[in-house]
């Protein structure tokens, strides 16, 4: 299988990008031909600092390495590298309906966010999206649930452009974990855990321990004292159970019995324990690689040829369905 997907440098990872994406990444590129984006051009449709962008596209492919990317086994590379992504999209774009990208939910969110900025090109984001995973062909985007709304569209897109201009593109499906698709804040356990719009419901997956005690210490619970997964009553204790559970590789039942006389305080302890622990070698992992620039430069640079051999063979195809060449 071809598989593709991407994150936007925008500052570290958190524990909701790992348990939602990163996770299934790691494990797929055993076995599959994996492409993994830094897709910077989706980074600058919402507010940012250019001074800082660079710097954050290699923090990110430092994380990437970190938590077990292997660029033996996948390829990593730059989106903006990759010229063929912003010329595909126009071109879905114009055979895509106005209508349905304003349709968007995360068009909608972010526009409300971000009132004074609400440019063409987060419209014209999932048109991008969808380039990114057409052009490769992909059979699989692993992704968070929030993404879910963007895959479908791309597979509508493909459809469209199979029908009028001849079978091109394969229809992408979306692979959502069996767990931990839709992590929630720690402060607002209804809401997904997100950097930009929650920071301190956010815990980063590169954390230093005494922070992650902090944060996870603090995390808001729910009335009662029992611990028990229960989403809907329970949106706190569930969402650290979940958290729990998919870093022990425990059953949550079992946590629950491991726990059933215990104080949410106890528990929220040997959480942050068990966080410290599992995260301490991604984040030596990071430090030392953000050390290893040229390195990290040259892996880039590697990606960035193979993935441009596809995306070009791609583009040709389409160009000559369409009469653009
Ligand atoms: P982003 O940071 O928005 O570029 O997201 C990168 C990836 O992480 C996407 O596949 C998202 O679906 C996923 N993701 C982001 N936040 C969460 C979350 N709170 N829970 C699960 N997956 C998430
Ligand atoms: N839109 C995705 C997000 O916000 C990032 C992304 C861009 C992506 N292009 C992609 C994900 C292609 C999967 C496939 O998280």
């Amino acid at each position: 299988m071809r598989i593709f997907s991407g994150i936007r440098p925008t500052g570290e990872l958190h524990i909701g990008n790992y348990l939602g994406a990163i996770k299934q990444w790691v494990k797929l590129q055993q076995e599959n031909e994996c492409l993994f984006s830094i897709v910077d051009l989706h980074a600058i449709t919402t507010p940012y600092n250019p001074k800082e962008l660079q710097k954050n596209i290699l923090e990110l492919a430092a994380e990437y390495l970190a938590v077990g990317l292997d660029p033996e086994k996948c390829i990593l590379f730059v989106q903006s590298q990759v010229k063929e992504h912003a010329e595909l999209a126009w071109i879905l774009g114009t055979i895509t309906p106005l209508g349905e990208l304003k349709r968007m939910t995360q068009f909608k969110e972010k526009s409300k966010k971000h009132p004074d900025y609400v440019n063409a090109g987060l419209l014209n984001y999932p048109l991008l999206m969808a380039a990114d995973i057409l052009l490769y062909k992909a059979d699989l985007v692993p992704v968070g649930v929030d993404q879910r709304q963007h895959v479908e569209l791309t597979r509508e897109i493909a459809r469209r452009f199979n029908k009028r201009f001849g079978p091109v593109f394969k229809e992408p499906q979306v692979l959502l974990p069996k767990m931990g698709e839709k992590i929630m804040s720690l402060q607002n356990p209804t809401k997904k855990m997100s950097k930009t719009d929650d920071p301190k419901g956010c815990l980063g997956l590169f954390e230093e321990p005494e922070e992650i005690k902090k944060k996870v210490m603090s995390a808001v619970t729910d009335s009662g004292k029992k611990i028990k997964y229960d989403p809907k009553r329970k949106p706190g204790i569930s969402n650290l159970l979940l958290i729990y559970s998919l870093f022990s590789g425990k059953a949550i039942e079992k946590i629950e019995k491991e726990f059933k006389d215990g104080s949410y305080k106890n528990f929220k302890k040997s959480l942050a324990e068990l966080l410290i622990n599992s995260l301490e070698p991604f984040r030596k992992k990071r430090k030392e690689l953000l050390t290893r620039e040229v390195y990290i430069k040259e892996i880039l640079e590697q990606g960035r040829k193979k993935a441009q051999l596809i995306a070009q063979s791609t583009m040709m195809e389409v160009k000559k369905q369409m009469g653009l060449f």
